[in-house]
């Protein structure tokens, strides 16, 4: 099977279960104290429900669908809006397949991989657009 399909399928698995959002943003927001005051203001329940979207958009794009709504996150997450910088998506990324880690009792080291693999394009083009 293609590694964007192993990752949609352990994405599915993971979105079965709310906590996942849940654990992803405690674990992001403990890896830094500058990522946590990020999100002092934010409502965290609504930005849950939008990072299950901006997952969904990073895969997609790796399956080679338009990236109109990617473009929309390198816009708001740019120097110009949230100023985010390029260095804090590794922490991002680590928080990310923690969680994936804990969540999908599919979990194996090559389907660890198999993440970092599909999300990195899309990760490098919101970077990359800083
Ligand atoms: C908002 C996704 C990385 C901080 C958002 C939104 C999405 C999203 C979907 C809501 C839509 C929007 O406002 O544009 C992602 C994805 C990331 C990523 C897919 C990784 C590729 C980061 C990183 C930070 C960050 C590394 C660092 C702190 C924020 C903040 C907001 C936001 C502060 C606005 C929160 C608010 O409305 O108060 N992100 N994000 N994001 N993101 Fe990200």
């Amino acid at each position: 099977m293609k590694k964007t399909d192993l990752v949609f399928q352990s994405y599915g698995r993971c979105c079965r279960n709310d906590a996942f959002f849940i654990d992803f943003y405690d674990y992001f927001m403990s890896s830094s104290e500058v990522i946590k005051n990020r999100f002092i203001d934010t409502d965290m329940a609504a930005q849950r429900h939008l990072l299950r979207n901006g997952i969904m958009q990073l895969i997609l794009h790796a399956r080679g669908m338009s990236d109109r709504k990617l473009r929309a996150l390198c816009e708001s997450h740019n120097r110009n809006h949230y100023d985010i910088k390029p260095e804090w998506y590794e922490l991002w990324l680590s928080s990310l397949l923690k969680t994936v880690r804990k969540h999908d009792p599919d979990h194996t080291q090559a389907l660890e991989s198999a993440w970092v693999e599909v999300l990195t394009p899309g990760i490098q083009l919101i970077k990359g657009a800083y």
